[in-house]
């Protein structure tokens, strides 16, 4: 479905992303770990259109979208979410991801429908009346996470959607993200929090200094000297011991 070949982008004289290859099938569940400024939103970024890469290819069925808008490849069936969450605050629950839902569809009438159905998918449905704004985190990740399913991508790109919830909130968005993957959706997760991405991923792609340096299953991946030195440390080996 998604290709990626030798993909690079430079910001000036630093080099956010470095020839990155990757490969995900339709019903792929893929996680992107490694360190802060590993390059990992910056991959989002250049695959989602908000970038055009310096170098590589990032093909979409087959087909060279590199530079090509952000609405553009949405309604190719890509979207993604932000890690700095960016809901109209002053718009309802509901219009925000009816918004999402008019990239797609024409009538505003359907796009209330799809949204609805997505708001319940989401979890949101007692929140659909209120201001983005008045949401506490944990539900303006699930709002996030709605906006973009409203655009019906086939290919979802989430970046950190579950930094900041405490335990419950994370428990439920790790069930909306399972439940959407059952369900057929293909999705790149990027993610801190290592326990839910063991328990998410099927494969996993570890960037450092812009460059993947493994990958793997969750398995092979924490058991890689290079990905323990970059990012997991010592203490997760030993607290998975
Ligand atoms: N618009 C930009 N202009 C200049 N430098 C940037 C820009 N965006 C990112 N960078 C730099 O590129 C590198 C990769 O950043 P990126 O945000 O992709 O990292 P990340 O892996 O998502 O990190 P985090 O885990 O903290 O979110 C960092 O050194 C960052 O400072
Ligand atoms: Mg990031």
């Amino acid at each position: 479905m998604l290709t990626l070949e030798r993909v690079s982008k430079h910001f000036g004289g630093l080099t956010a992303v470095r020839e990155v290859s990757l490969e995900v099938r339709a019903g792929d569940l893929l996680g992107i770990i490694g360190p802060n400024g590993a390059g990992k939103t910056t991959l989002f970024n250049v695959i989602a259109g908000y970038y055009r890469p310096d170098g590589g290819r990032v093909l979409l069925d087959g087909r060279d979208v590199a530079g090509q808008p952000p609405h553009a490849i949405c309604r190719l069936g890509l979207t993604r979410t932000f890690q700095i969450v960016k809901p109209f605050g002053n718009l309802s629950v509901g219009d925000n991801v009816m918004i999402g839902a008019l990239n797609r569809l024409r009538s505003v009438r359907a796009a209330r429908v799809e949204a609805e159905r997505v708001i319940e998918t989401c979890g949101l449905t007692a929140q659909a009346g209120a201001p983005a704004k008045t949401l506490p985190v944990g539900l303006r990740k699930r709002l996030e996470v709605a906006r973009a399913l409203a655009t019906r991508p086939r290919l979802l790109l989430l970046d950190e959607v579950m930094a900041g919830l405490n335990p419950a909130e994370l428990a439920g968005i790790i069930e909306l993200i399972r439940r959407l993957h059952a369900d057929g959706l293909t999705l790149i997760v990027i993610e801190h929090i290592m326990a839910a991405m063991m328990r998410l991923a099927q494969r996993i792609v570890v960037l450092h200094h812009g460059e993947t340096i493994a990958e793997g299953t969750p398995a092979e991946i924490t058991r890689d000297r290079r990905v323990v030195d970059a990012y997991l440390g010592e203490e997760f080996v030993l607290a998975q011991a």
